[in-house]
């Protein structure tokens, strides 16, 4: 079977295995666990942050953001086809007490008519509390939003949070630092545990306080570990080996992508290819496409009625990318 499902499915490697053996750990809840606080002041270095506070997912890290930006009746700003938006149980709105106000999408991820999202003072109106940006952006097919739109929408004056589930991917695919796509953002949330192959975990970066106040809300929804330093291992192992990697991902889904657009019935969904996702449209219900491919050992997933998304990660070799497109031509015969 290629599974090209999702970048969440890669095994730990062996050599991850054996750094999380060895990792040295203590009860993070006190802040004694070393691997985790070497992490935390890590990952914020990286994402030029001051403070930053290991999650267990990312639908966590994202939970926290708004949590501890926002009051209770705030309005959140977020993209009509974004994770935080579509994927993750309405958690803001549940636990949070907050309203997700949608705007729609580019196809390229950006978000449209955001200034006249944004409330103004009165008090008929919810205050609008934070404004959510996605980069990569998932459902627009992995592509990057430039650090050059991230300022445009930081000088709107609102605190703004990024998903940076695949921040890693964007940051390789646009040759910059991934500091440069996180500096107009007040806090980002960043995930290990996609292409960056490691099992668990996700990181919130942001300003000290800010990270108090998401740890204190870590602690009230349960999230606190107590040996995370295991987690935060493989963590550390993924940034030093996993990242620069990142660019053989998206070779390969640019590869897929030349492949895929030339199987009769089938077209490219998306202006482009940047990173490691493809989404194709392919002119009938994508469900029984799905269960046609998973027959011939393709595993995908349908992302809209004839919608189908392919995503490569740590655990697709150079050799699978020609052998799942003779496969998906096969069952598309
Ligand atoms: C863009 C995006 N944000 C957030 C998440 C949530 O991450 P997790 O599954 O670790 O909660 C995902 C998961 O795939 C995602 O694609």
């Amino acid at each position: 079977m290629i599974d090209l499902r999702s970048d969440t499915l890669t095994q730990p490697t062996p050599a991850m295995r054996e750094a999380m053996a060895h990792a040295q750990v203590g009860d993070d809840v006190y802040g004694e666990d070393p691997s985790v606080n070497t992490l935390e002041a890590r990952v914020a270095a990286l994402l030029g942050k001051p403070a930053g506070l290991f999650v267990p997912t990312g639908v966590m890290g994202n939970l926290l953001a708004v949590l501890a930006h926002c009051r209770r009746g705030d309005e959140v700003i977020m993209g009509d086809r974004s994770h935080m938006f579509l994927n993750e149980g309405g958690a803001p709105s549940v636990l949070g007490g907050t309203a997700a106000r949608t705007v729609p999408t580019a196809p390229t991820g950006e978000l449209l008519d955001l200034a006249g999202a944004i409330r103004g003072e009165n008090i008929h109106f919810p205050r609008t509390g934070l404004i959510c940006l996605e980069n990569t952006h998932n459902y627009a097919g992995g592509l990057v939003l430039d650090a050059a739109y991230m300022a445009e929408v930081a000088a709107l004056g609102l605190p703004v949070h990024l998903d940076g589930a695949r921040l890693f991917n964007a940051a390789i695919a646009a040759g910059v630092p991934v500091s440069t796509l996180a500096k107009d953002a007040t806090s980002v949330m960043v995930c290990f545990s996609k292409g960056l192959g490691a099992p668990v975990g996700s990181m919130v970066v942001g300003p000290a306080p800010f990270i108090l106040e998401a740890r204190h809300w870590r602690k009230k929804l349960g999230g606190g570990m107590r040996q995370a330093g295991v987690l935060a291992a493989a963590a550390l192992h993924a940034l030093d080996h996993h990242v620069d990697r990142l660019a053989e991902d998206h070779a390969h889904a640019r590869q897929l992508a030349v492949g895929l657009a030339a199987i009769p019935g089938v077209r490219l969904a998306q202006p482009r290819v940047d990173t490691n996702i493809v989404i194709v449209d392919v002119a009938r219900p994508a469900a029984p496409v799905v269960e046609a491919l998973a027959l011939e050992g393709v595993q995908v997933v349908g992302v809209g009625p004839t919608l189908i998304r392919f995503v490569t990660h740590l655990g697709i070799g150079a050799q699978d990318v020609p052998e799942a497109l003779g496969r998906v031509a096969r069952a598309l015969r």
